[in-house]
C-alpha cells in the first residue's frame, strides 16, 4: 500500500527511482511522484495515473541529481489528483517526504499549523507530516532527528523518507507502528531503499530491514539505525534469495500469467526442501512451538483475502490430518472480538506480504493473550516474520501482480505441511499414513502442471463468457474455498460480478439467482461431496441454468450435465484444491484479458493493504 523508492550514489536518480516505483507499483497505482537534488536545488515532477505517465514527465532538470525519492501512491487521505501526490514539501520547499500509513492525529496536527500560519497545498496528512518535519529540522538541525521527532507525534503506523537540500548527502527513513515496512541495501553504485523487496534485489541482495520505531540515515556507503531518541542500534543485514529475474515478466505479457505458469516450479520450491521421500522425512524448518504439539487444545487460522481461502483449505487439512478443532477467521474481524483463545491455542496467521495490517493486528491480539503464532509468509524480513513465534517461508518468490495466485497454492501445499507435521507430532500420523501423505504432496507439482495444460480451453471459454454480468461459484468440502477463492479472482481483475458460496447452500437461497444470463461455475472433486454437488448441478440444469463444470473425470458425468465440462487432471483428493485453482486463474486471467483491463494493477486494489 503506496511504495517508497530512494536512492543515494553515483548514478543518476531518476531513472533509478523509476526502476523502483515500477517494481513496487503493485502496492499502490492513483499517483506517483520523485524529487531529485540537483545542481539547482529540488526538482519535484508528480502526476495522477501510472508509473509510465510520471516518466514522460522527465526532463534534463530531474535528470541532474544523483539523489532522489519517490513515491506510487495508493490514495487515502486526499483525493488522487496531481497535487495530492507525493512527494510533499515543507513550508519551506526545501525539504521534502514520501509517505506510507495514515495518520489517525492528522486534523489535530493540521490544525495546530494551520494556527500557526502554515499554508497547506494538498489534502494530503502526508504534507502534514512534511511541515512538521521542517519545524523540527528547523529547531534540530539534523534531518535523523527531525525524522525522529516527527515520528513520536504521529498516531498509525507509517513510514517516511526524507530528503533536505541542506543535507545533500544523506537519506532518512523512519517507521513507527507495525505496518510500512522499510528495506535497504548497498552496492557499489550508493544507497537503495524501498518499502518492499523488488525494487532492491535488481541491485543488492543484501538487505537491512527498518523495524518499528526506527530510523535509518543512508549514506553511499552507510546505514545508520537508531531508535526514535536517537539511541544506535546494530542491525544485521540478511540475504535474500530472490533472483531479480524472478521480479521481470520474463516474456509474458502480464505477471499474473507467469505467475499462474511457475506454479509447479514455485509449488515444488514450498515442498521439496521440506520432504523426503526414501527414507520418508517431513522436517518443518526446525518448527519449534513454545507448545508442544500435543498441549495444543484448538487451531485458529487468521488471514485475509486469497490467504484466507487458502486458511480455509488449511483448516481441513487440521481437522482431518491432526485431529485438531480449528476455526478459520477474517483477520480484521478476528483482530477485534477474537473469542476465547489460550495460550493453548495454536494462532496460524497467512499472508503473502507478511505486512497486511489487519493480519499483524490480529497476531497482536492473539500474542496478548499468550496464545503461540506460527505464520506462513512469503516475503522475507516482513513485518510478521517478527511478530510471530515460528515462521514458515513459502519461498513462492516475489509475487507481483495484484491478484494472488501461485501464492495460494504455496500456501496450502504449507498447510498441508504443517497438519502433517501437527499430525505426526501429536502421535496421531504413523509412518505408512505419513508416507502415503507424503508421496501425494510430492507429486502435486506434477498435477499443477498437468492441470496447466488445460490453458488453451479456458482461453476459448473466457472468450465465449467474458460479456457476462454475473457468475455464481460453487463446491462443497474442500471445493468449497476454491469456488470462493475462483470468483474473487474474477472479481478482481474483471470487475463481473461473481459470488462463491458451499455449493449444499443453493437451495437455501443462491438458487433464486439461476437464469441463463447468470453461468455457474462448480467445482467437483473426487471426493464423498462429489454425488452430493453433482445433484446441486442437476438442480440448476433442470432450472436452465448455465453450467460450467470443473471436474476430475468420472462415470457419473455426462455431456447434458454442463454446457462446458473443464476435465482436471486425476488427483488424490486432499490434494485437489491445488489442482482445481488452476483451471478458475486462467479463466479469470483471459476473462480480464478478453476485456482489455489492466489484469497487474486491477483498479482500487492494492498488494500490500497496510492500513486496517
Ligand atoms: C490485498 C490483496 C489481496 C490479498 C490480501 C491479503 O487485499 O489485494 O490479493 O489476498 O491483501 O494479502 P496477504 O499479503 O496478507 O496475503
Amino acid at each position: 500500500m503506496c511504495g517508497i523508492v530512494g536512492y543515494l550514489g553515483s548514478e543518476l536518480a531518476a531513472p533509478v527511482i523509476l526502476d523502483g516505483l515500477r517494481a513496487l507499483e503493485y502496492r499502490g497505482y492513483d499517483s506517483a511522484g520523485l524529487a531529485v537534488l540537483g545542481p539547482n536545488g529540488l526538482t519535484l515532477r508528480r502526476r495522477a495515473g501510472r508509473i509510465d505517465d510520471l516518466a514522460s514527465l522527465i526532463d534534463e532538470e530531474t535528470l541532474q541529481g544523483t539523489i532522489g525519492i519517490g513515491h506510487t501512491r495508493w490514495a487515502t487521505h486526499g483525493s488522487v489528483t496531481d497535487h495530492n501526490a507525493h512527494p510533499h514539501a515543507d513550508a519551506t520547499d526545501r525539504l521534502v517526504i514520501v509517505h506510507n500509513g495514515m495518520t489517525d492525529n492528522v486534523h489535530r496536527l493540521r490544525d495546530h499549523l494551520v494556527a500557526d500560519g502554515h499554508e497547506f497545498r494538498s489534502e494530503t496528512d502526508t504534507e502534514v507530516i512534511a511541515h512538521i518535519v521542517g519545524l523540527e529540522y528547523a529547531a534540530e538541525g539534523s534531518l535523523s532527528k527531525a525524522v525522529a521527532t516527527t515520528l513520536r507525534q504521529l498516531d498509525g503506523a507509517h513510514s517516511i523518507l526524507a530528503l533536505a537540500a541542506d543535507e545533500p548527502d544523506l537519506l532518512v527513513a523512519g517507521r513507527v507502528g507495525a505496518a510500512g515496512g522499510i528495506v535497504v541495501g548497498h552496492n557499489d553504485t550508493g544507497a537503495f531503499v524501498a518499502s518492499d523487496l523488488p525494487a532492491v534485489v535488481q541491485h543488492t541482495s543484501e538487505i537491512r530491514v527498518l523495524q518499528a520505531n526506527e530510523v535509518v540515515t543512508l549514506s553511499r556507503e552507510t546505514a545508520e539505525f537508531t531508535d526514535l531518541n536517537q539511541q544506535p542500534i546494530k542491525r544485521r543485514s540478511m540475504s535474500v534469495p530472490w533472483d531479480p529475474v524472478a521480479a521481470a515478466k520474463a516474456g509474458h505479457r502480464h505477471f499474473m500469467h507467469k505467475e499462474i505458469l511457475e506454479q509447479p516450479r514455485t509449488l515444488a520450491d514450498t515442498i521439496r526442501p521440506r520432504v523426503t521421500l526414501d527414507p520418508v522425512e517431513l522436517e518443518l524448518d526446525g518448527f519449534d512451538l513454545p507448545l508442544k504439539a500435543t498441549s495444543i487444545d484448538r487451531v485458529v487460522i487468521v488471514a485475509s483475502g486469497t490467504s484466507y481461502f487458502a486458511g480455509m483449505v488449511g483448516a481441513h487439512y487440521l481437522r482431518d490430518v491432526a485431529h485438531l478443532p480449528c476455526s478459520v477467521e477474517v483477520a480484521s474481524e478476528f483482530a477485534y472480538a477474537p473469542g476465547p483463545i489460550s495460550p493453548q491455542t495454536l494462532v496460524v496467521a497467512i499472508s503473502q506480504s507478511g505486512e497486511t495490517a489487519d493480519v499483524l493486528v490480529a497476531v497482536d491480539r492473539a500474542r496478548t493473550v499468550g496464545a503461540p503464532v506460527t505464520a506462513l509468509v512469503n516475503t522475507p524480513g516482513s513485518e510478521l516474520t517478527r511478530a510471530a513465534d515460528e515462521v514458515l517461508h513459502l519461498h513462492a518468490g516475489p509475487e507481483i501482480s495484484v491478484a494472488a495466485t501461485k501464492t495460494f497454492v504455496s500456501e496450502i501445499g504449507l498447510l498441508y505441511l504443517l497438519a502433517c507435521k501437527l499430525g505426526v507430532d501429536r502421535n496421531l500420523l504413523g509412518p505408512e499414513e505419513l508416507a502415503s501423505n507424503v508421496a501425494a504432496i510430492a507429486h502435486a507439482p506434477i498435477a499443477v502442471a498437468r492441470a496447466l495444460e488445460l490453458e488453451p480451453k479456458l482461453e476459448q471459454l473466457a472468450r465465449r463468457y467474458h460479456h457476462f454480468k454475473n457468475f455464481l461459484y460453487m463446491g462443497r468440502g474442500l471445493a468449497h474455498p476454491i469456488a470462493l477463492e475462483g470468483a474473487l479472482k474474477l472479481k478482481e481483475i474483471s470487475y463481473i460480478h461473481a459470488e462463491g458460496f458451499a455449493a449444499g447452500e443453493l437451495k437455501h437461497g443462491p438458487i433464486a439467482l439461476v437464469e441463463p444470463a447468470t453461468p455457474i461455475v462448480a467445482v467437483v472433486l473426487d471426493d464423498t461431496m462429489r454425488a452430493k454437488t453433482l445433484n446441486a448441478v442437476t438442480q440448476i440444469r433442470s432450472r436452465n441454468g448455465r453450467v460450467i463444470l470443473i471436474a476430475t473425470e468420472g462415470e457419473d458425468l455426462h455431456d447434458d450435465l454442463a454446457d462446458d465440462i473443464i476435465l482436471l487432471p486425476p488427483t488424490p483428493s486432499t490434494m485437489a484444491p491445488m489442482v482445481s485453482i488452476v483451471p478458475l486463474q486462467l479463466f479469470a486471467y483471459h476473462v480480464a484479458v478478453w476485456l482489455g483491463l489492466d489484469v497487474d494493477q486491477p483498479r482500487n486494489l492494492a498488494k500490500s493493504v497496510t492500513v486496517e
